[in-house]
This record gives C-alpha cells, sequence and structure tokens, in this order.
C-alpha cells in the first residue's frame, strides 16, 4: 500500500459465478482470467472454525483475493480506514473480491463452516498489516 490508499471498500465487490445444476446438486467451476479478474497463485481455506469465532484482522499490501463461503456461512467486515461495510456470505455460488489495501475481518461463522480463499499471490507475511493502528497511519500517508 505504496502511499495514500487508492482502494476503497467500494471496489470490493460480490461476483455471482455460474452454477451447473442438475438433480444431484450443483458443480462451481472458477477459472483465471474468466471467472476470477487476476491470477489466481494460491488457494486456501479455514474450517474446523468454532461457531461463532471470528478471524482475519489484518490487510494485506499488494494481494487481492476471493472469499467464498463454500459451506456455511460468516460475515466479512470491511474497512477503508474511512468508511466500514459487512458483506454476509451464505452461498457456495458467490465471491467477495477483495481489493488490496483493505482491512478485513471475518466474523460470527457458523458451525462447520467452510471459508474457501483465491489469492493473488503466494503466501508473503511482509504483505500483511497486522495492526489496525498502522493500518490507520498507511491510509493517511
Ligand atoms: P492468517 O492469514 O493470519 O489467518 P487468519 O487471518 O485467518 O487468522 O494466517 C494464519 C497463520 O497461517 C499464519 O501464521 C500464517 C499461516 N499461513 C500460511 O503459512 N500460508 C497461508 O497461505 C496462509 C493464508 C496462512
Amino acid at each position: 500500500m505504496a502511499g495514500k490508499i487508492k482502494h476503497s471498500i467500494y471496489n470490493c465487490g460480490i461476483v455471482q459465478f455460474s452454477k451447473i445444476h442438475n438433480r444431484a446438486g450443483n458443480i462451481t467451476a472458477l477459472e483465471n482470467g474468466i471467472s476470477v479478474p487476476f491470477d489466481v497463485k494460491r488457494v486456501y481455506y479455514l474450517y474446523d472454525i468454532p461457531g461463532g469465532e471470528g478471524r482475519g484482522g489484518h490487510a494485506h499490501k499488494e494481494l487481492q483475493q476471493f472469499i467464498i463461503a463454500v459451506s456455511g456461512a460468516f460475515d466479512v467486515l470491511l474497512d477503508d480506514g474511512t468508511n466500514k461495510k459487512i458483506v454476509h456470505l451464505d452461498r457456495p455460488y458467490i465471491g467477495l473480491h477483495i481489493v488490496p489495501g483493505i482491512w478485513r475481518e471475518l466474523i460470527n461463522f457458523s458451525s462447520g463452516s467452510v471459508c474457501l480463499v483465491l489469492a493473488s499471490k503466494k503466501y508473503n507475511e511482509a504483505d500483511y498489516i497486522r495492526n489496525y493502528e498502522d493500518y490507520l497511519i498507511e491510509t493517511k500517508k
């Protein structure tokens, strides 16, 4: 997040992925550059999260992500240092695109939920801002 923050929570958005449906269930397929507007370099998932728990209080300097509630439900709090909003995710065919430079918290996990994350870069601890005060300072530079 070099210099003044360039990204706003209003650049984060919900995307509805296509669903291949038949009587035996559904398939959603995600392809780089088609369903996802960045090259996916990493996929990870959060699971075995106790009901009501929260995670993910941090921002990323460069990383873009799609967050999908592939099972169950949770809320994503988005904060750009000025504006905040909460997005409720509870459908496996809905993705929340989070642009770089956004503080996010994943809260209110339902018991047994699974959060799938598609990420634009490999894991890099140096890309994280983990302290909210430091984040606010970055957004005001
Ligand atoms: P973190 O991203 O802080 O998860 P959350 O914000 O949901 O609590 O990651 C938690 C730990 O897992 C941290 O020590 C880094 C490690 N980790 C990896 O090693 N690789 C990864 O791809 C991710 C997402 C985390």
